[in-house]
Protein backbone atom coordinates (compact mmCIF):
# COMPACT_ATOMS: atom_id res chain seq x y z
CA UNK A 1 0.00 0.00 0.00
CA UNK A 2 1.08 3.54 -0.86
CA UNK A 3 0.71 6.26 1.02
CA UNK A 4 1.17 10.52 0.66
CA UNK A 5 4.06 11.41 1.85
CA UNK A 6 5.30 14.67 3.31
CA UNK A 7 7.87 16.93 1.57
CA UNK A 8 11.84 16.07 2.90
CA UNK A 9 12.32 17.59 5.90
CA UNK A 10 8.78 17.69 6.96
CA UNK A 11 8.92 14.38 8.97
CA UNK A 12 12.57 15.45 10.68
CA UNK A 13 11.14 18.42 12.70
CA UNK A 14 10.66 17.89 16.12
CA UNK A 15 7.02 18.64 17.34
CA UNK A 16 7.59 22.01 19.09
CA UNK A 17 6.14 21.18 22.64
CA UNK A 18 4.75 24.52 24.23
CA UNK A 19 4.92 25.31 28.09
CA UNK A 20 2.98 23.18 30.01
CA UNK A 21 -0.41 24.41 31.66
CA UNK A 22 -1.84 21.31 34.03
CA UNK A 23 -0.77 19.69 36.72
CA UNK A 24 -3.24 16.53 37.44
CA UNK A 25 -5.55 17.10 40.76
CA UNK A 26 -4.54 20.55 41.20
CA UNK A 27 -6.19 24.05 40.58
CA UNK A 28 -4.11 26.62 42.17
CA UNK A 29 -1.26 26.22 39.50
CA UNK A 30 0.92 28.98 39.09
CA UNK A 31 1.75 29.30 35.45
CA UNK A 32 5.26 30.56 34.49
CA UNK A 33 6.11 28.26 31.29
CA UNK A 34 5.51 30.66 28.20
CA UNK A 35 6.39 34.44 28.77
CA UNK A 36 2.81 35.27 28.96
CA UNK A 37 2.33 38.85 30.17
CA UNK A 38 1.56 38.61 34.13
CA UNK A 39 -1.50 40.79 34.29
CA UNK A 40 -3.07 38.84 31.44
CA UNK A 41 -4.78 41.26 28.50
CA UNK A 42 -5.51 45.08 29.16
CA UNK A 43 -9.46 44.96 30.21
CA UNK A 44 -10.04 47.14 27.15
CA UNK A 45 -9.06 44.34 25.00
CA UNK A 46 -10.91 41.73 26.38
CA UNK A 47 -14.30 44.01 25.89
CA UNK A 48 -13.30 44.54 22.39
CA UNK A 49 -12.71 41.07 21.82
CA UNK A 50 -16.13 39.99 23.11
CA UNK A 51 -17.82 42.74 20.99
CA UNK A 52 -18.17 41.58 17.84
CA UNK A 53 -19.27 38.09 18.68
CA UNK A 54 -22.94 38.61 17.29
CA UNK A 55 -20.87 39.76 13.80
CA UNK A 56 -18.85 36.35 13.54
CA UNK A 57 -20.41 35.62 10.69
CA UNK A 58 -18.98 37.72 9.01
CA UNK A 59 -15.20 37.71 7.71
CA UNK A 60 -12.63 39.80 8.83
CA UNK A 61 -10.95 42.91 6.92
CA UNK A 62 -8.12 40.62 5.23
CA UNK A 63 -5.79 43.70 5.59
CA UNK A 64 -6.38 44.44 8.75
CA UNK A 65 -6.34 47.78 7.81
CA UNK A 66 -7.43 49.36 11.20
CA UNK A 67 -4.91 47.20 12.98
CA UNK A 68 -2.03 48.12 10.60
CA UNK A 69 -2.89 52.05 11.25
CA UNK A 70 -3.19 51.79 14.75
CA UNK A 71 0.19 50.22 14.87
CA UNK A 72 1.84 52.74 11.94
CA UNK A 73 0.20 55.70 14.56
CA UNK A 74 1.86 54.20 17.73
CA UNK A 75 4.97 53.18 16.48
CA UNK A 76 5.19 56.00 14.01
CA UNK A 77 5.47 53.50 10.59
CA UNK A 78 4.19 53.67 7.23
CA UNK A 79 1.18 51.26 7.46
CA UNK A 80 1.63 49.95 4.05
CA UNK A 81 5.01 48.40 5.45
CA UNK A 82 2.83 46.96 8.05
CA UNK A 83 1.07 42.84 7.44
CA UNK A 84 -0.06 41.19 10.51
CA UNK A 85 -0.46 37.29 10.97
CA UNK A 86 -1.77 35.15 13.13
CA UNK A 87 0.95 35.20 15.70
CA UNK A 88 4.63 36.08 14.97
CA UNK A 89 4.81 32.30 14.24
CA UNK A 90 2.71 32.58 11.59
CA UNK A 91 4.58 35.34 9.77
CA UNK A 92 8.38 33.52 10.64
CA UNK A 93 6.98 30.58 8.60
CA UNK A 94 5.73 32.47 5.86
CA UNK A 95 8.99 34.16 5.66
CA UNK A 96 10.54 30.49 5.24
CA UNK A 97 8.33 29.67 3.29
CA UNK A 98 8.31 32.49 0.55
CA UNK A 99 12.20 32.55 0.70
CA UNK A 100 13.69 29.31 1.25
CA UNK A 101 13.23 25.52 0.07
CA UNK A 102 15.22 22.40 -0.59
CA UNK A 103 19.09 23.21 -0.57
CA UNK A 104 18.59 26.72 1.00
CA UNK A 105 20.21 27.48 4.45
CA UNK A 106 18.07 29.30 7.15
CA UNK A 107 20.79 30.54 9.84
CA UNK A 108 19.74 31.18 13.14
CA UNK A 109 22.08 31.39 16.89
CA UNK A 110 22.66 28.27 18.48
CA UNK A 111 19.56 28.82 21.47
CA UNK A 112 17.37 30.18 18.53
CA UNK A 113 13.98 30.53 18.89
CA UNK A 114 12.80 27.01 17.72
CA UNK A 115 10.28 27.86 15.49
CA UNK A 116 13.23 28.88 13.22
CA UNK A 117 14.07 25.41 12.33
CA UNK A 118 10.81 24.34 12.60
CA UNK A 119 9.62 26.92 9.96
CA UNK A 120 12.94 25.89 7.54
CA UNK A 121 12.27 22.31 7.66
CA UNK A 122 8.78 22.80 6.84
CA UNK A 123 9.86 24.83 3.94
CA UNK A 124 12.07 22.44 3.23
CA UNK A 125 14.85 24.18 4.05
CA UNK A 126 18.33 23.13 5.92
CA UNK A 127 18.17 24.97 9.26
CA UNK A 128 21.81 26.33 10.54
CA UNK A 129 23.18 27.26 13.55
CA UNK A 130 26.11 29.78 14.65
CA UNK A 131 27.59 29.49 18.31
CA UNK A 132 26.69 31.67 20.69
CA UNK A 133 29.30 33.01 23.61
CA UNK A 134 28.16 33.10 27.30
CA UNK A 135 24.57 32.42 25.82
CA UNK A 136 24.33 35.46 23.57
CA UNK A 137 24.10 35.72 19.77
CA UNK A 138 27.59 36.27 18.17
CA UNK A 139 27.75 38.53 15.38
CA UNK A 140 31.30 37.07 14.19
CA UNK A 141 30.16 33.59 14.19
CA UNK A 142 26.43 34.19 12.53
CA UNK A 143 28.62 35.99 9.92
CA UNK A 144 30.98 33.48 9.56
CA UNK A 145 27.93 30.47 9.35
CA UNK A 146 26.56 32.43 6.13
CA UNK A 147 27.24 30.85 2.65
CA UNK A 148 25.74 31.14 -0.74
CA UNK A 149 22.89 29.07 0.37
CA UNK A 150 22.22 31.39 3.23
CA UNK A 151 18.37 33.00 2.23
CA UNK A 152 17.47 34.16 6.04
CA UNK A 153 19.36 34.70 8.81
CA UNK A 154 17.19 34.75 12.09
CA UNK A 155 18.04 36.83 15.05
CA UNK A 156 15.87 37.31 18.30
CA UNK A 157 16.62 40.47 20.08
CA UNK A 158 16.17 39.74 23.28
CA UNK A 159 16.63 35.90 22.30
CA UNK A 160 13.80 33.71 23.59
CA UNK A 161 15.00 31.09 26.00
CA UNK A 162 18.16 32.76 26.64
CA UNK A 163 16.32 36.40 27.53
CA UNK A 164 20.12 38.01 26.42
CA UNK A 165 20.08 40.72 23.96
CA UNK A 166 22.72 41.99 21.38
CA UNK A 167 23.65 46.13 21.64
CA UNK A 168 21.98 48.13 18.80
CA UNK A 169 25.65 48.60 17.42
CA UNK A 170 25.71 44.90 17.35
CA UNK A 171 22.83 44.15 14.85
CA UNK A 172 23.90 47.59 13.11
CA UNK A 173 27.27 45.28 12.17
CA UNK A 174 25.54 42.45 11.79
CA UNK A 175 23.47 43.86 9.00
CA UNK A 176 26.41 46.21 7.44
CA UNK A 177 27.93 43.15 6.48
CA UNK A 178 25.59 40.97 5.73
CA UNK A 179 24.81 39.94 1.88
CA UNK A 180 22.08 42.05 0.35
CA UNK A 181 20.22 39.00 -0.81
CA UNK A 182 20.19 37.44 2.77
CA UNK A 183 17.16 38.55 4.57
CA UNK A 184 17.59 39.68 7.88
CA UNK A 185 14.63 38.95 10.05
CA UNK A 186 14.73 41.09 13.62
CA UNK A 187 12.46 39.30 15.91
CA UNK A 188 11.78 41.62 18.63
CA UNK A 189 8.85 39.88 20.64
CA UNK A 190 10.15 41.19 23.71
CA UNK A 191 10.95 44.53 22.43
CA UNK A 192 8.25 46.46 25.01
CA UNK A 193 10.05 45.38 27.90
CA UNK A 194 13.74 46.50 26.86
CA UNK A 195 14.41 48.90 29.53
CA UNK A 196 18.57 49.71 28.56
CA UNK A 197 18.93 52.65 26.00
CA UNK A 198 21.28 51.22 23.31
CA UNK A 199 18.74 48.39 21.90
CA UNK A 200 17.12 48.61 18.42
CA UNK A 201 13.77 46.25 17.82
CA UNK A 202 15.15 47.14 14.29
CA UNK A 203 12.65 49.66 12.77
CA UNK A 204 15.86 52.01 11.68
CA UNK A 205 17.40 49.19 9.98
CA UNK A 206 13.93 48.34 8.11
CA UNK A 207 14.59 51.95 6.85
CA UNK A 208 17.78 51.53 6.09
CA UNK A 209 17.85 48.72 3.30
CA UNK A 210 15.89 46.34 1.58
CA UNK A 211 16.64 43.07 3.38
CA UNK A 212 15.17 43.64 6.74
CA UNK A 213 12.54 42.77 8.27
CA UNK A 214 11.22 43.23 12.26
CA UNK A 215 8.81 40.93 13.70
CA UNK A 216 6.41 41.75 16.87
CA UNK A 217 4.01 40.16 18.82
CA UNK A 218 0.80 40.88 20.56
CA UNK A 219 1.19 37.27 23.04
CA UNK A 220 3.53 38.81 25.59
CA UNK A 221 3.35 42.66 26.62
CA UNK A 222 -0.04 42.63 25.74
CA UNK A 223 -0.91 39.37 26.85
CA UNK A 224 -2.85 38.24 24.11
CA UNK A 225 -1.15 34.73 23.24
CA UNK A 226 -4.32 32.84 22.88
CA UNK A 227 -5.67 35.48 20.45
CA UNK A 228 -2.74 34.70 18.04
CA UNK A 229 -1.79 37.94 16.59
CA UNK A 230 1.73 38.93 15.39
CA UNK A 231 2.81 42.14 13.02
CA UNK A 232 5.53 42.10 11.06
CA UNK A 233 7.02 45.58 9.14
CA UNK A 234 9.34 45.27 6.46
CA UNK A 235 10.40 47.04 3.05
CA UNK A 236 7.67 47.19 0.62
CA UNK A 237 9.28 44.34 -1.93
CA UNK A 238 9.52 41.99 1.31
CA UNK A 239 5.91 43.05 2.77
CA UNK A 240 4.52 42.16 -1.16
CA UNK A 241 5.36 38.74 -1.08
CA UNK A 242 4.32 38.16 2.69
CA UNK A 243 0.65 39.39 1.34
CA UNK A 244 1.01 37.35 -1.64
CA UNK A 245 1.57 34.27 0.65
CA UNK A 246 -0.31 34.79 3.49
CA UNK A 247 -4.24 33.59 3.39
CA UNK A 248 -6.65 36.14 2.91
CA UNK A 249 -8.37 36.28 6.00
CA UNK A 250 -5.53 35.23 8.16
CA UNK A 251 -6.17 37.22 11.22
CA UNK A 252 -9.35 36.79 13.14
CA UNK A 253 -11.74 39.73 13.68
CA UNK A 254 -11.75 39.46 17.35
CA UNK A 255 -8.01 39.51 17.44
CA UNK A 256 -7.99 42.73 15.41
CA UNK A 257 -10.20 44.16 17.46
CA UNK A 258 -8.61 42.93 20.88
CA UNK A 259 -5.23 44.25 19.28
CA UNK A 260 -6.78 48.03 18.48
CA UNK A 261 -7.32 48.30 21.72
CA UNK A 262 -4.59 46.84 23.32
CA UNK A 263 -1.78 48.73 21.42
CA UNK A 264 -3.98 51.89 22.40
CA UNK A 265 -4.28 51.20 26.29
CA UNK A 266 -0.80 52.84 27.16
CA UNK A 267 -1.28 53.36 30.71
CA UNK A 268 -1.65 49.49 31.10
CA UNK A 269 1.28 48.65 28.73
CA UNK A 270 3.25 51.28 31.08
CA UNK A 271 1.62 49.22 34.24
CA UNK A 272 3.17 45.89 32.87
CA UNK A 273 6.78 47.29 32.02
CA UNK A 274 6.91 48.40 35.06
CA UNK A 275 5.99 45.62 36.73
CA UNK A 276 8.53 43.33 35.12
CA UNK A 277 11.41 45.62 35.44
CA UNK A 278 10.63 45.55 38.89
CA UNK A 279 9.96 42.00 39.38
CA UNK A 280 12.62 40.54 37.00
CA UNK A 281 15.65 42.64 38.71
CA UNK A 282 13.97 40.94 41.99
CA UNK A 283 13.53 37.64 40.91
CA UNK A 284 16.99 37.62 38.77
CA UNK A 285 18.88 39.10 42.41
CA UNK A 286 16.80 36.33 44.61
CA UNK A 287 18.12 33.54 42.44
CA UNK A 288 21.56 34.53 42.15
CA UNK A 289 21.25 34.75 46.15
CA UNK A 290 20.39 31.47 45.84
CA UNK A 291 23.63 30.23 43.91
CA UNK A 292 21.99 29.65 40.69
CA UNK A 293 23.38 31.12 37.84
CA UNK A 294 20.78 33.17 35.44
CA UNK A 295 21.52 35.11 32.55
CA UNK A 296 20.93 38.94 32.18
CA UNK A 297 17.36 38.48 30.69
CA UNK A 298 15.66 41.81 28.83
CA UNK A 299 12.51 40.15 28.29
CA UNK A 300 9.30 38.76 30.47
CA UNK A 301 11.36 35.93 31.47
CA UNK A 302 14.34 34.20 33.40
CA UNK A 303 16.70 31.56 32.18
CA UNK A 304 18.16 29.60 35.20
CA UNK A 305 20.84 27.36 35.51
CA UNK A 306 21.52 24.21 37.63
CA UNK A 307 24.23 22.22 38.87
CA UNK A 308 23.62 19.26 36.71
CA UNK A 309 26.41 17.24 38.27
CA UNK A 310 24.01 17.43 41.60
CA UNK A 311 21.00 15.60 42.25
CA UNK A 312 19.30 19.48 42.71
CA UNK A 313 19.43 19.57 38.94
CA UNK A 314 17.12 21.10 36.53
CA UNK A 315 14.98 18.21 36.16
CA UNK A 316 14.69 17.66 39.43
CA UNK A 317 13.84 21.40 40.04
CA UNK A 318 10.87 21.22 37.75
CA UNK A 319 9.48 18.37 38.95
CA UNK A 320 10.29 19.79 42.62
CA UNK A 321 8.05 22.50 41.52
CA UNK A 322 5.11 20.72 39.94
CA UNK A 323 4.99 19.51 43.51
CA UNK A 324 4.29 22.59 45.18
CA UNK A 325 1.65 23.49 41.71
CA UNK A 326 4.25 25.88 39.70
CA UNK A 327 4.99 25.02 36.62
CA UNK A 328 7.76 26.57 34.23
CA UNK A 329 9.55 25.55 31.13
CA UNK A 330 12.11 22.68 30.17
CA UNK A 331 14.39 24.14 28.22
CA UNK A 332 16.39 20.60 27.02
CA UNK A 333 14.77 20.73 23.95
CA UNK A 334 16.63 23.73 23.25
CA UNK A 335 19.90 21.64 24.21
CA UNK A 336 20.33 23.25 27.69
CA UNK A 337 19.39 20.37 29.74
CA UNK A 338 20.35 22.17 33.03
CA UNK A 339 18.53 25.29 32.66
CA UNK A 340 14.82 25.99 33.55
CA UNK A 341 13.07 29.21 31.93
CA UNK A 342 10.93 30.84 34.40
CA UNK A 343 8.35 33.61 33.24
CA UNK A 344 7.79 36.63 35.34
CA UNK A 345 4.08 36.92 36.98
CA UNK A 346 2.60 38.54 39.50
CA UNK A 347 4.40 39.23 42.97
CA UNK A 348 3.00 36.44 45.19
CA UNK A 349 3.67 33.95 41.96
CA UNK A 350 7.37 35.12 42.01
CA UNK A 351 7.40 35.24 45.96
CA UNK A 352 6.15 31.88 45.79
CA UNK A 353 8.60 30.18 43.38
CA UNK A 354 11.50 31.71 45.06
CA UNK A 355 10.71 29.80 48.55
CA UNK A 356 10.14 26.69 46.44
CA UNK A 357 13.68 27.12 44.99
CA UNK A 358 14.75 28.05 48.35
CA UNK A 359 13.79 25.02 50.11
CA UNK A 360 14.65 22.21 47.25
CA UNK A 361 18.24 23.78 47.18
CA UNK A 362 17.98 23.10 51.24
CA UNK A 363 19.16 26.74 52.06
CA UNK A 364 17.70 28.55 55.58
CA UNK A 365 14.63 29.92 54.31
CA UNK A 366 13.51 32.09 56.99
C1 LIG B 1 11.37 35.09 20.26
C2 LIG B 1 9.96 34.73 19.93
N1 LIG B 1 9.51 34.95 18.70
C3 LIG B 1 8.25 34.65 18.35
C4 LIG B 1 7.38 34.08 19.25
C5 LIG B 1 6.03 33.71 18.76
O1 LIG B 1 5.05 34.50 19.29
P1 LIG B 1 3.56 34.49 18.74
O2 LIG B 1 3.47 33.49 17.64
O3 LIG B 1 2.71 34.13 19.89
O4 LIG B 1 3.33 35.88 18.23
C6 LIG B 1 7.80 33.81 20.55
C7 LIG B 1 6.90 33.17 21.51
O5 LIG B 1 7.27 32.65 22.52
C8 LIG B 1 9.12 34.15 20.90
O6 LIG B 1 9.59 33.90 22.13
Amino acid sequence: MTTPSAKPGVMLIKPYVAGGSNLEDRDDIIKLSSNEGAFGPSPKAQAAYTKGAAELHRYPDGGSTELRETIAKVHGLNADQIVCGAGSDELIALLCSSYASEGDEVLYSQYGFLMYPISAMAAGATPVTAPETDLTANVDALLAAVTDRTRILFLANPNNPTGTSLPASEVKRLHDNLRGDVLLVIDAAYAEYIAHEDYTAGIELVDAGDNVIMTRTFSKIHGLGGARLGWAYGPTNVIDVLNRARGPFNVNSAALDAGVAAIQDKEFTKKCVAHNLKWLAWTRDELRELGLTVTDSAGNFLLVEFDGTSQRNASAADKYLQGKGIIVRSVASYGLPNHLRITIGLEEEMRRVIDALCHFLGKNCD
